[in-house]
């Protein structure tokens, strides 16, 4: 009986642990690599956003027991495409991928569907395929319409007319960077009217998004473009008053490029209203100086907890649920997606936005 005992006991342990195997997605031990493998591609380290986003997503499944291979990718695309095909050998059970160019990753895309790794096409929406499960964002369409709102509140614009118009130059992000889209679409819709009131001008006529984008958000070709506006456009009492900015390291470069021809001095020429996205340290400090007016905080914290959450729902086999299925349509399908809020911070709320969350110490912003 004591034999048949410890017969029973053992094929019982033996059981729980084949159990124990196939319930974390088969053949890894529980000590080798925790409840599974997780790949997260994120498009470069030199952008403060995107090492926030590492971390958050990296720190938030660890903390769940998975292991995590994270990638930056230098903003390089056969860089992002091999880091990815590494994912997929090495066997991955989901993969999160915030792209550089959205069009780019069909193969690798390919790939991963055939080895039945799902997706999460994190912040930038991976474009043209079938092979894409879910999308990790915020609405960007929203946020490019608090780009625009930071314009309209800025420069005053319910109150200007046509008699005295606004003057204003453009910027748009990266042209493979679908959120572009989205951004300019949201700031242009909120600006249109006073276009067509005439109360907003742009003097070097380029509105177009294809002309004022700005390829892989490059602050430095942004700075060489205002730089070259200002010099084929503003000489005389031609005077900027604002900038559409996608992004902060593009609203400092054009502040740099404004102050370089004497704006923001004693010359009379008050630096433009120029707006940014990310809430980067530099931008808030600069808001804090009274040079750039405004940005978009969108809480990097906030869509890692949300990726972890998914791919956890995913790792335990459940369908993710109350997701939005009719905004984002990537060209091949309309991808399930989860869309998170933004919020505009100026001088007046960086205390309670940024410092009380702690989005930024005040140590970091020299407080
Ligand atoms: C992101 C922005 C970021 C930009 C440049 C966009 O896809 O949504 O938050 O500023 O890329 O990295």
């Amino acid at each position: 009986m004591k034999y048949m005992q410890k017969v029973f006991m053992t094929v019982f342990v033996m059981l729980v642990a084949v159990g124990t195997v196939f319930a974390n997605g088969g053949g890894e031990s529980q000590s080798g690599r925790g409840k599974g493998l997780i790949g997260v591609v994120m498009p470069t380290r030199s952008e403060e956003r995107w090492i926030k986003d590492g971390n958050a997503v990296k720190e938030g499944l660890e903390k769940l027991g998975y292991t995590v291979d994270l990638q930056y990718s230098d903003d390089d695309i056969p860089t992002q495409s091999r880091q990815i095909d590494d994912m997929i050998t090495k066997g991955v059970k989901v993969l999160v991928i915030a792209s550089i160019d959205g069009s780019a990753l069909s193969n690798q895309l390919a790939n991963a569907a055939a080895a039945k790794i799902p997706v999460i096409s994190y912040d930038r929406l991976l474009m043209q395929s079938r092979n894409v499960d879910y999308y990790v964002s915020f609405d960007n369409y929203k946020v490019g319409g608090q780009m625009g709102d930071i314009l309209i509140t800025g420069l005053k614009l319910a109150q200007a007319t046509a008699a005295k118009p606004v003057i204003v130059e453009l910027f748009a992000g990266s042209p493979d960077d679908n959120n572009s889209v989205g951004f300019y679409q949201g700031a242009m819709d909120k600006l249109q009217p006073y276009f067509d009131k005439g109360v907003l001008q742009v003097p070097s006529g380029q509105i177009n998004r294809a002309v004022i984008g700005t390829l892989r958000w490059d602050a430095a070709e942004a700075q060489k473009r205002m730089e070259n506006l200002l010099s084929a456009y503003y000489s005389g009492d031609v005077v900027l008053n604002g900038i559409l900015s996608p992004y902060d390291p593009i609203s400092l470069a054009c502040l740099e490029a404004c102050k370089a021809v004497g704006y923001g001095s004693t010359s009379g020429k008050p630096l433009p209203i120029v707006g940014g996205q990310d809430c980067i340290v530099a931008s808030v400090k600069s808001i804090l100086a009274g040079e750039q007016y405004a940005t978009v905080l969108k809480d990097t914290r906030a869509l890692g907890a949300a990726t972890v959450t998914l791919v956890d729902t995913l790792m335990q086999g459940k369908t993710p649920t109350g997701l939005d299925t009719t905004s984002y349509n990537n060209g091949a399908k309309i991808v399930p997606s989860l869309l998170l809020d933004s919020v505009i911070v100026t001088k007046d709320n960086v205390q309670s936005a940024v410092i009380d969350t702690g989005y930024h110490t005040k140590a970091e912003l020299g407080l």
